[in-house]
């Protein structure tokens, strides 16, 4: 492994001693799925970036919160661990449970990593969307891509507080003894109010996202960039179900990148978690599929839609297409097509899209190809018993919506 080059999305590391990522692991990077249109988890980033959008507005009404969504996965050891307090002795940072390019650089372990760089720049509310890489077992629940959304918001004095009468009464920071809800820098008071707008803001996402009856609660936690810390649960089908962590950031952080006057809070949330939960999708390998029979379940524009995930048959696929004439003088609409393709293909049919249509210049008449894809549930489909569904749809087509069906 010495010396040989890994090249990650344009960018060449040499590799060493420390180097463990596969050529397997590496085919997934670029994927972004929590970037195309459509994907649950592009779904579920959206409501929570809209919840946030709406929850923090500027005294103009623009969002306060900027997304960082396209940053590169290879970070810096000091990126995903030192900026971020983590010792250099902690387990985390073991060979066996990160995907280490070399010595000095790694697949993120969580997207935290970009905390610091972030605040660097001068962004005070930011959020950073991304895949994220952890050498685990593989099972209905874990794989070794995985997709985070984190949030850092800054507050100053006056943003904390508002404009009060005497402010001189009020302060951020005090030369005080560590305690268990509140860092030594930190005064008592500024840090209350910074967990009470955290855990308002979280609260609220995740009552927006899973119902306004959906039972909560906090638990103590412990992350080496923020104190004090928590996680959230919720209660889903009877079992409590962590869905992030979070917490007041430790003011070092702040300080090592150029903030003096500000406290902030943070929190990571694992997308696929959350999609599951909300989507009732039974496993986390099935964010990877490009089967139209994952894929199709989730395609519509506003995210927000309430489905339930309908498993996918594992019998293959079987696809005919069918091309027609729309009828000249008389309304059409693709609506009617879809309804009498799922009432003559009934369960056999598992999606119908339009994909091609055109108007004939001198017939001035417009022709549309669909795609039909029949699957069934529980068995293999002969291609004889689909063509046979498929002429009674043609047949029914040509009689009811007065089409003409092209060869
Ligand atoms: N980075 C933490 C994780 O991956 C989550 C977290 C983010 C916790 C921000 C607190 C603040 O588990």
């Amino acid at each position: 492994v010495n010396g040989t080059k890994v090249e990650v999305l344009g960018r060449e590391y040499t590799g060493d001693h420390m180097t463990n990522v596969t050529p397997h692991l590496l085919s997934h990077i670029g994927r972004d799925l929590h970037l195309q249109p459509h994907h649950p988890l592009r779904h579920v980033a959206q409501r929570v970036t809209q919840h946030m959008y709406r929850q923090y507005l500027s005294p103009r009404g623009n969002p306060l919160f900027s997304v960082h969504s396209q940053l590169h996965p290879v970070v810096t050891t000091h990126q995903n661990f030192d900026s971020l307090l983590i010792p250099k002795d902690h387990v985390s940072r073991k060979k066996s449970d990160n995907f280490y390019i070399n010595e000095t650089h790694l697949l993120r372990a969580h997207t935290s990593a970009h905390q610091s760089e972030l605040i660097s720049m001068g962004f005070d509310n930011f959020l950073v969307i991304g895949d994220v890489y952890r050498r685990d077992d593989i099972d209905a629940s874990h794989y070794p891509v995985f997709h985070q959304l984190e949030g850092v918001r800054l507050c100053t004095l006056k943003e904390l507080y508002g404009t009060h009468q005497n402010m001189d009464a009020y302060h951020l920071f005090e030369n005080g003894e560590r305690t268990e809800d509140h860092q030594g820098v930190h005064s008592a008071e500024a840090a209350r109010r910074m967990e009470a707008e955290l855990k308002g803001c979280l609260l609220g996402l995740a009552t927006s996202l899973f119902g306004q009856d959906t039972e909560v609660r906090w638990v103590d936690a412990y992350f080496p960039f923020t104190h004090p810390s928590w996680e959230l649960e919720v209660q889903i089908n009877g079992e409590w179900v962590e869905l992030l962590g979070c917490g007041i950031m430790e003011q070092e952080i702040l300080a090592n990148a150029g903030v003096q006057d500000k406290i902030g809070w943070a929190f990571g949330l694992g997308l696929e978690r959350w999609a599951m939960k909300l989507y009732g999708i039974p496993d986390i390998r099935l964010f990877w599929s490009t089967d139209s029979g994952f894929l199709s379940q989730f395609r519509f524009d506003d995210p927000a839609t309430p489905v339930t995930y309908k498993a996918v048959s594992k019998y293959n696929p079987c696809i005919n297409d069918i091309s027609f004439w729309l009828p000249k003088d008389q309304q059409y609409e693709s609506a009617d097509f879809y309804d009498l393709v799922r009432s003559v293909g009934g369960s056999l049919v598992e999606q119908v899209n339009l994909v091609d249509s055109f108007t004939h210049p001198k017939k001035q008449l417009t022709s549309h190809c669909y795609r039909i894809v029949y699957r069934h549930m529980e068995r293999v489909l002969t291609q004889e018993e689909v063509n046979d569904v498929h002429r009674k749809i043609e047949q029914e087509a040509a009689s009811s919506l007065q089409v003409s069906i092209r060869c």
